[in-house]
Formats: C-alpha cells, structure tokens, sequence
C-alpha cells in the first residue's frame, strides 16, 4: 500500500516539504494524509485535510510517516506523539536541542519500533558521499584536520520571521535560533560524518553577535575528536563577500574541499571545483527502508554528537556583542545587513589554521567557553565541566 504522509508545520519550511511530497505523489510513491498548522496554512491545502492540533490529525488520519517541521524546541514532544501513534518520522533539523531529549527520543524509538530520519539533506549529497570515498581511498593521505568555513548575510527581518527566531530559549524551552545550531548547522553535521566513528571529546566555543540578539551570528568552535583531531568551525551570517560553504579536509598528501550548499568537490591535484550533483531525498530513503530496510543515511542515533554540541551552547555564556567600529551597516530596517569588518579574512585564518579567533590576531576576539565530553556505553554521550586542557 502506498505510504501516507502527514506533515506537520506546513508554513515556513514545511512549503518546500509540501512541494516535495506533491513531486512523490505524482510519482506515486506516497500519498498525503493530512497538514497541520496552528496558524493558517498558507498558500491553503487544495484537497487533503488540514488540522490546527496534530493529536486530532494522528488520531483521525493515522498517517504511516509523519513529517515536523515545527520550531526546534516543539520537536521532541510532537516526535513523541507521532511515533507512539505508530508513524515514522522525518524529522527536521536540529532534531532536538539537549542530549537529555536526545535520549528520551531514543527510548521512544526502542519502546515503539517506529525510525526517526533526521533532515540533514546534505548527508545524502554524492558529493559528500564522494569526498568520503575518496578519503578512504587516501587522496589525502592520513587525514589531519577538518575544518569548515560559512560567511553568509541575514536582515533585521530575518530575525523578525517567528517568534523563536534570535531566541536562546521560548517558554523555559532551548530554541537556540544561532548560526551555529540552525542556518549553519549542515556545515558542522557534513565534518561530523567526515570523522564518523571518531567521537568528540572537546567543546571549545566563542560566539558574537552583532545585533539585539540572544543568540550568535558569529561563531568559531573547535571540537576535539578522540584521536586527537579538531574540527574547526568558523561561520558567521554577518559576512562581507558570501562564502557558500566549505568543508575542508587536511591531510598529510594535501587538501580536499566539499562546497556543501552546492555539491561541488576540489580533490588534490584538481585546478577547480566540479560538480557532483545528487542527492538521495530523506523521505524517499524512509520510505525505501520502510519497504525493504534500506539503510537510513541520517538516523537519529547518527545525530547525537550534534546534539551533545548543541548541549555545549545550552550552558555557554552569552555571545558577545560587537558593536561601533567593528561593524558596517548597509540599508533601511527591515533590509538593513551588518556586517563585521574582517571577518572573512579572520574566518578564513582560523580555518587555515585550524585555530580559535582568539589564537589569532582578531582585537575582538574573547576567549573560549571550554568543555569535555565523556562518553560511557550505557548512557552515550555527556558534558562534563571540567575543561578541556
Ligand atoms: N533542513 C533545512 O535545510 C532547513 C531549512 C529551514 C528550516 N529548517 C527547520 O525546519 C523547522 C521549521 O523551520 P521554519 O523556518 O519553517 O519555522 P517557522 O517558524 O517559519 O515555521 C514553523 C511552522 O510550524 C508551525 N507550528 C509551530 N508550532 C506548531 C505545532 N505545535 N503544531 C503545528 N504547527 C506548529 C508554525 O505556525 C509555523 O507555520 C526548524 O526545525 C528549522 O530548523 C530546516
């Protein structure tokens, strides 16, 4: 029987979801059961019902595969409810915001059976898959270092767009609305699965903002793996020249470089980037597995050293702000853009380096929040407050 498909949160993001199940109903591999929005769904669902309460959707529709594309901080609850109705679940990213959700999901999945996919969309990237290969195969010898570098712009509307958005937290709740755990959050979950198997076992954390924000829009963050190897993080959404997006892998016979939002890959040796387009869908791939157990490419469980960083930035202290002459500004609210002088040349340096900005010489620069992270079979992943030395 073809697969029933309900999504909830249809506004937003959840439009290009809508979109994409239409494309898999006219190729008949699902059908779709129902939308739910607490506000009105705009633009309005032509023939499927449509709920304000997704309780009343899973009880009146029991869909096979229910899609969230809630806020971050609605996810575990309604993920809970989905899959205790007996559905699947693809749920967006960040699939959850503390390692205690993280592992209460993880009992709801083992109490259940049901799966969770988590939309990491670039995770099914041939690009991605390709980089990997190739490391495998020592294109850059023994792998060093990883390193990603961001540099995007967002208007004062951006922050405007719903009510979590530049929220620490909504409702006692984490909403965690920063570069780093939502519009940037791809490029740190690519260099995770770039050192899969190797866990983090450090947090070193500095975070700006430019704007009347609780949260970063500027971020560098080294995460220590267990061999040793860091994975530096250096993104800001308050960037001079735009730079896409680059995971790059250092190793002992050179470099490659992922530009993940556009799936193109420069292995050592290339003069350019090529492209490498493709990418298997999530809900196709939950759909397969759901056929013939498919391997999923982004099951919860792949998430959890994400979300233990995600803990990190739940007890880091605010981002600090820079103001004055260390940033432009250029239009009218609600278009205007602000931008840090420097900051891709900083940015770039700390990728280079694989270095903090504040090893560098960036003036604005504060020093890190430092965390450990332990890990015991029984209980995964945890942060623990003595600092990493
Ligand atoms: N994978 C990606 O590249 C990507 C891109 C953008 C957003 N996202 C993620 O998608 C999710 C939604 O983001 P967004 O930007 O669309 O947010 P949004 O706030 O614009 O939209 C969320 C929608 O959910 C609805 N909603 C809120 N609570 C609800 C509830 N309890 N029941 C039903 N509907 C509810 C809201 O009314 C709204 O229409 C977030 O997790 C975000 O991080 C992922």
């Amino acid at each position: 029987m073809t697969p029933r498909v309900a999504l909830i949160g249809a506004n937003g993001h959840g439009r290009w979801h809508r979109r994409r199940i239409a494309e898999l109903q006219e190729a008949g591999t699902v059908e779709l059961a129902a939308l739910v929005d607490v506000r009105p769904i705009e633009p309005g669902p032509d023939t499927a019902p449509h709920f304000t309460d997704h309780h009343e959707m899973l009880r009146e529709t029991a869909p096979d595969v229910v899609i969230i594309c809630t806020p971050p901080h609605t996810h575990r609850p309604i993920a809970t409810d989905a899959l205790r109705a007996g559905a699947d679940v693809l749920l967006e990213k960040p699939p959850v915001l503390s390692l205690a959700e993280h592992r209460a999901l993880i009992e709801v999945l083992g109490e259940t059976g049901r799966v969770c996919q988590v939309g990491f969309q670039a995770l099914g990237s041939t690009a991605l898959n390709e980089m990997r290969r190739s490391i495998a195969y020592g294109v850059v010898g023994t792998v060093t270092g990883v390193a990603t570098v961001a540099s995007w712009q967002r208007d004062d509307a951006y922050y405007k767009r719903s009510p979590w958005a530049g929220k620490r937290s909504v409702d006692g709740r984490p909403a965690l609305d920063g570069a780093l755990a939502n519009p940037l959050a791809h490029a740190w979950m690519q260099c995770l699965a770039i050192m899969d198997g190797d866990r983090p076992v450090g947090v070193e954390l500095e975070r700006y903002r430019c704007r009347d924000i609780e949260v970063d829009d500027t971020a560098c963050m080294r995460i220590t793996l267990a061999s040793g190897r860091p994975i530096l993080v250096a993104v800001t959404l308050c960037g001079e020249e735009k730079i896409e997006g680059e995971v790059i892998v250092y190793g002992t016979g050179g470099r490659a470089v992922l530009e993940y939002p556009t799936d193109r890959l420069r292995l050592p040796g290339d003069d350019d980037f090529r492209a490498l387009p493709g990418r298997v869908d999530l809900l196709e791939n939950l759909i397969q597995h759901r056929a013939d157990g498919t391997a999923l490419i982004a099951p919860l469980a792949r998430t959890e050293p994400f979300t233990a960083v995600l803990d990190v930035l739940n007890s880091a202290p605010e981002p600090a702000f820079l103001g004055g002459d260390l940033v432009a500004e250029q239009g009218e609210k609600p278009a205007r853009i602000v931008t840090i002088k420097g900051v891709n040349a900083a940015l770039r340096q700390a990728a280079e380096r694989l270095a903090l900005l504040s090893e560098l010489p960036v003036p604005w620069a504060v020093g890190p929040h430092r965390v450990r992270l332990t890990a015991t079979p029984e209980s995964g992943l945890q942060i623990t407050e003595e600092p990493v030395r």
